[in-house]
């Protein structure tokens, strides 16, 4: 089934797959800056918070490009929740590129490709451009038809003529075949506010006009219905979109495709350099002239230790470039060897990198905080449990791992059978499921055996 594997190969559904257990992080949860205990889903951690805090001020500001974070702490104690938490305070016009660094390695292209891409997909680049427009709710609509060169039976609109109204005027246009095409595909009708950009070739439908929606009927339109325009049908208008460096880099490599490529379908896994080098040169003249605006946005690279000294150090020159994202690592790792080389370094990475970081440290949880993180997850998965249960659930939470006891949650949920769910179902699920100390025991005393024969 074709469709299925779309689904599956997208990219969106990873993204979804990696946040679904932080869906509760909507933010930091600040005030002034300053963390209280429980706020936007985050619980405790409250230096954490500030210090990143701090950091989502200096990266709005513009004071952080080329700059890095390190997030620093013993496993689940919500190093990557932090990162999202990051995420969602900046907002959706800065470009955040979340990466597992394992990804780095499973990758089809060769890990510089890789990480150039990722890296150019974290720099926004916003634009601003004057366009001419026709603006107005469709009053009049004619598609002229013709038949179809090859089959007569066919009709294909050849033109239209279309009647705009705003708040200052009325106008009639006669638009050619290409316009008309746009109108019939987007199902445009009499009582759509519309726009049509001349220059750009293009019509669009912002929606039903308020004026043609009765009153109590609103429900019936799945989009909120858009009011009629101000001013003149025609008029000058500022556009203003984010595309990012990659994006760029795409439109570019795309109008260049070889005719192999377009016989095959094939898109482009690569992307020459010449290519990244004209699309930086148009950004900066772009910025010269006042048309655009540079958004250097973030790039996180969770579990970093499993980078290797090769991507580390291009990681370290990418920094000093011109155009640089901002770079926030994860580790849980303490003093380990850095892959691809003999030695050993704090949190697996080179010193001369460390040394450009800010290093905000998570701590680790203390009962209460658990019982709290664990009651929003609770929530969220809309499970039912007594008060019992989510005891036994925190004390799981202190004397294993706060991961450990989340995890639980589901399965606990699943034996309960849709009743509330009580401790005794919590038990039993502890004791289908190991924790690490456990099943770390039960391997140990397992070879023990073998080797007793
Ligand atoms: N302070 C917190 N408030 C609310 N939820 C939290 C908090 N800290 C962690 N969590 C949640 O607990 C779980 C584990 O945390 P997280 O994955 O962020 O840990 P981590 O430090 O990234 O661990 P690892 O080193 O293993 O990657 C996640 O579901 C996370 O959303
Ligand atoms: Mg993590």
């Amino acid at each position: 089934m074709p469709e299925v594997r779309e689904i599956i190969d997208s990219g969106e559904l990873k993204e979804f797959e990696r946040i679904a257990a932080h869906s509760h992080i909507k933010g930091l949860g600040l005030k002034d800056l300053k963390a209280e205990f429980i706020a936007d889903g985050f619980v405790g951690q409250e230096e954490a918070r500030e210090a990143a805090g701090i950091v989502v001020r200096m990266i709005k500001e513009g004071k952080f490009a080329g700059k890095g974070v390190l997030l620093a702490g013993v496993p689940g104690s919500g190093k990557t929740a932090l990162a999202i938490g990051i995420a969602r305070e900046l907002g959706k016009d800065v470009p955040f590129v979340h990466l597992a660094a394992s990804e780095i390695y499973s990758a089809e292209v060769k890990k510089t490709e890789f990480l150039t891409q990722a890296l150019r997909k974290s720099i926004g680049v916003r634009i601003r451009e004057m366009r001419k427009i026709y603006e107005g709710e469709v009053v009049e609509l004619d598609i002229k038809h013709k038949p179809h060169h090859y089959n007569p039976y066919y009709q294909i609109p050849v033109g239209a003529t279309i009647k705009l109204e705003s708040k200052e005027e009325s106008k009639k246009l006669n638009v050619d075949q290409s316009f008309a095409i746009q109108i019939v595909q987007q199902g445009i009708e009499v009582g759509d506010v519309v726009g049509i950009d001349v220059d750009g070739g293009r019509v669009v439908k912002y929606g039903k006009s308020e004026r043609v929606i009765k009153k109590g009927e609103e429900e019936l339109y799945a989009d909120k219905p858009v009011p009629l325009p101000e001013g003149r049908v025609f008029k000058e208008k500022e556009f203003v979109y984010l595309l990012t460096l990659h994006q760029l880099d795409m439109m570019r490599a795309k109008s260049s495709l070889d005719i192999a490529s377009l016989l095959f379908g094939a898109e482009r896994k690569e992307i020459d350099s010449e290519v990244r080098k004209e699309t930086e040169e148009l950004v900066k003249e772009m910025i010269k002239e006042g048309k655009a605006e540079l958004v250097p946005g973030v790039i996180f690279i969770d579990e970093c230790s499993l980078l290797d000294i090769e991507t580390f150090s291009f990681l370290n020159r990418a920094m000093e470039q011109e155009l640089a994202p901002i770079i926030i690592f994860a580790t849980n790792r303490g003093v380990a060897t850095i892959r691809g080389t003999d030695y050993k370094s704090p949190h697996a990475m080179p010193i001369d990198l460390l040394d450009r970081l800010l290093i905000i440290n998570t701590r680790p949880y203390t009962e209460k905080e658990i019982r709290e993180i664990i009651k929003i997850r609770v929530k969220v998965e809309k499970v039912d449990l007594d008060e019992e249960a989510i005891e036994y659930l925190t004390k799981l939470g202190v004397n294993s791992s706060l991961r450990y006891a989340l995890q639980l949650i589901v399965p606990a949920s699943i034996i309960a059978n849709k009743k509330k769910v009580g401790v005794e179902d919590v038990k039993r699920v502890e004791k289908l499921f190991s924790d690490i100390k456990r099943s770390v025991e039960y391997v140990k005393e397992f070879e023990k055996k073998l080797l007793e024969y």
